[in-house]
């Protein structure tokens, strides 16, 4: 039984205790219930009389030395672990990555924001849109181009069922169903066939209408011009020319005035007019007893010139080094 004392102290004095998983298996081993002491202990027992002495005497050697090279091994792991005073709180999180809003997103709720201060409400219509709705209650006369398979997607051509190519749709429905005074904006998808860098075939619109007693075009400048302030700036420069459009009459655009680059220069960025008579009855409202005036812009257009934005492709490309930027 010596020898086995002698085996088991040696392997004590090797066994290695650096974390806390070495002091466990130290336990299971050696020093625990089950371990190789309480086995020699068990043993012991069995020792004829004239030994007892001389192994009870290496046994309790071998007692200490576990117990010490246990306390070692805790001091030692105690020592080398973080200790709650040792963690800085001074040093960064960890970091979240939020998702952005698209630069077409924040603008069309800023428009739709300035107009609402405003007394505007916002109505949504349908993508897809029948000939009447789109164009005939619109006073577009049947041979007009921009019904023409350049200008306008059709989902079905014999039914004149097409994608609506402006959100002025949303309009001749509101009209329909409501009485005046009707004071709306439509912000919204809308489909032409044209593409280069300034066009998409899908793009955004925000129009505007307002119907009701003696409405007049003052009163449309002057809805114009305060959006311009509050888009552009007290300082924007505005002229209007005149235009033509089949639901308005007198038409026009509106033009902002900007010093880009040291050059001064008109920008288009709107048409606008009083809502033609035939549209009115065309809408089940009586021309004589009122008027109104119209007015859309592209969504786009407006975020390109405020970010100085020269392809409209560029929104769509999901390309996040140039949605990071807004
Ligand atoms: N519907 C016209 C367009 O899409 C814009 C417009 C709206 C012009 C209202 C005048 C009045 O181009």
């Amino acid at each position: 039984m010596l020898n086995e004392i002698a085996e088991i102290t040696e392997q004590v004095k090797t066994f290695e205790l650096k974390t806390a998983a070495d002091l466990n298996l130290f336990k299971q081993e050696i020093s625990g219930k089950n371990g190789r002491l309480n086995d020699l202990f068990e043993k012991f027992k069995t020792v004829p009389g004239d030994q007892k002495k001389d192994v009870g005497k290496a046994l309790n050697e071998l007692k200490i030395l576990v117990a010490s090279h246990f306390n070692e091994g805790v001091s030692f792991v105690e020592s080398n672990s973080v200790s709650k005073s040792q963690i800085d709180f001074s040093l960064p999180g960890k970091s979240f990555s939020f998702g952005k809003r698209h630069p077409l997103n924040l603008v069309n709720e800023e428009v739709i924001g300035i107009f609402e201060k405003i007394g505007f409400i916002t109505k949504e219509g349908p993508e897809i849109e029948d000939d009447w709705h789109n164009f005939g209650a619109l006073n577009f006369p049947a041979d007009h181009p921009a019904r023409d398979m350049q200008d306008t997607f059709f989902v079905n051509q014999e039914n004149n069922i097409l994608l609506r190519t402006h959100t002025s749709s949303v309009q001749v429905r509101t009209m329909l169903n409501e009485k005046p005074p009707i004071r709306i904006i439509s912000p919204g998808r809308v489909y032409r066939c044209d593409s280069d860098a300034t066009h998409s075939p899908v793009f955004h619109q925000c129009e505007g209408l307002y119907i009701d007693k003696n409405v007049s075009f003052a009163d449309l400048k002057d809805t114009l011009f305060y959006f311009v302030r509050e888009f552009f700036g007290n300082d924007t420069k505005v002229r209007f020319r005149p235009s033509f459009f089949p639901f308005t009459e007198p038409s026009a655009e509106m033009d902002i005035g900007w010093t880009v680059d040291g050059k001064f220069k008109w920008m288009e960025i709107l048409g606008c007019g009083m809502v033609d008579p035939n549209v009115l009855k065309s809408c089940s409202i009586d021309p004589a007893e009122y008027t109104g005036y119209a007015f859309g812009m592209g969504i786009e257009r407006l975020t390109m010139l405020r970010h100085k934005i020269s392809d409209i492709r560029l929104f769509y490309e999901n390309d996040l080094r140039f949605i990071d930027q807004f």
